[in-house]
């Protein structure tokens, strides 16, 4: 369940700051990316240095630190997370939550962030049981905040009672159930969605092929993206670097030919994403046997129109999805040929990019091409991206229903 999930974890300034080393070792083994925001007092407990050699990423300290801004800036560090936990969270970083004060790094992150938020309170039984954290608690929970423990026992003060921070395990395990309930609760949960992506590739002989510079990052992140709304995915890809998300269905084809069949057999789904880049054409007769430089000189290669899957599938008489969606990469007049290409393939929405600076980096400038018009959207990742048109899908089915 964390495979993948991008937490944001602020260490505030409680003795239980000394766990986080062994919390950011447990979420990283199950495949989580833990990025660190340290608080001046979190810093008495744990040093900068540990953090960062375990999370494999830069702890952030400060607000007004010029190099972290240009690096990341707070926003941005508050919105590239899946979840945003606090642990050790002290009383006073609590009170700021709920009251909405903002006078450190974060606090500011805390404030401006728009993904959800689950805290670990630790401090001594009286502070925790004093009616102005009570008070914070409750606030804090009716806005949607997640609490997991404290547990009750000695604490580092020497007094016995609740306060202690919750343990490591049972922190991971609220983080499991959150992503489990978000799963099975989402928007998307009872849909069926294909996805396609990566590039597909066309033999010229067993050793040789036409390929292109599709990364297949845009369609993987929108299939993790429909299933993290609930949808049950079917993800069909080219060959590419990026690893097989969990719990989707995934196959992996070479050709264009093999991406059809796939997606034929993954029919019926409610929603196609079609993100591949797919081959155009295919070598008419691809050799079965090594073509040899000796053989009389270099060959010519006849070329023949591979199947067009997003349009098949658009045109589908009985299993059509509800919503067909393609995408179009331009290096020129992007919008006017994205929706050309919406009336000429049948689909029902075009994700268009502009492609003329090359294929494969982690953001995507993209406009959304439906019935209603052209959204352009800002720059963004292509996770965030996903997550938009994942959001977008959603509302439409809703909307469908
Ligand atoms: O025609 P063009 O390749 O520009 O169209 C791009 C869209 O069509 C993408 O959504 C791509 O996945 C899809 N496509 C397809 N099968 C093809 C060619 C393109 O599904 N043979």
């Amino acid at each position: 369940m964390l495979k993948n999930k991008r937490i944001l974890l602020i260490v505030s300034g409680g003795i239980a700051a000394v766990k986080v080393p062994d919390l950011i070792r447990r979420l990283s083994e199950r495949g989580a990316h833990v990025r660190c925001i340290l608080t001046e007092s979190g810093a008495q407990f744990v040093t900068p240095m540990s953090l960062a050699a375990l999370s494999g990423d830069k702890v952030f300290q400060n607000l007004f630190s010029l190099t972290d801004e240009r690096e990341m800036g707070h926003i941005r560090l508050s919105r590239e997370a899946d979840v945003v936990l606090v642990a050790p969270a002290t009383a006073n970083i609590m009170a700021k939550m709920a009251h909405g004060l903002t006078d450190d790094l974060a606090t500011t992150a805390l404030l401006a962030t728009n993904k959800p938020v689950m805290i670990a309170p630790s401090m001594n039984v009286m502070m925790w049981n004093n009616p102005a954290t009570r008070s914070n608690v409750a606030t804090l929970q009716k806005r949607d905040v997640h609490v997991v423990g404290p547990g009750a026992g000695d604490l580092a003060c020497g007094e016995v009672g609740d306060g202690r921070m919750a343990e490591v395990a049972d922190i991971v395990a609220a983080l499991e159930a959150f992503f489990e309930t978000r799963k099975k609760s989402g928007p998307l949960s009872g849909y069926r969605a294909l996805v396609t992506s990566g590039p597909t590739i066309e033999p010229i002989d067993p050793v040789r092929y036409i390929a292109n510079r599709s990364s297949g990052k845009q369609g993987h992140a929108i299939a993790t993206a429909l299933s993290d709304l609930g949808a049950e995915v079917s993800l069909i890809s080219g060959p590419t670097k990026e690893t097989d998300p969990e719990r989707l269905y995934v196959t992996r084809i070479e050709t264009a030919e093999q991406m059809l069949k796939a997606c034929q057999n993954a029919l019926p789904v409610d929603i196609a994403v079609c993100a591949a880049a797919v081959a155009d054409w295919r070598i008419a007769d691809a050799a079965s046997q090594k073509l040899k430089k000796d053989d009389g000189g270099a060959p010519s290669l006849a070329l023949i129109e591979n199947p067009d899957i997003l349009a098949t599938l658009s045109a589908g008489v009985d299993n059509r999805p509800a919503l067909v969606i393609g995408f179009a990469a331009e290096t020129e007049d992007v919008i006017a040929q994205a929706t050309a290409k919406r009336e000429r393939k049948g689909c029902d929405w075009i994700v268009a990019n502009d492609v003329s600076n090359g294929f494969g980096g982690d953001k995507n400038t993209v406009h959304l091409v439906t019935t209603a018009g052209v959204e352009s959207w800002p720059t963004m990742q292509k996770r965030e991206v996903a997550a938009r048109l994942a959001t977008q899908i959603a509302d439409h089915m809703r909307q469908q229903k």
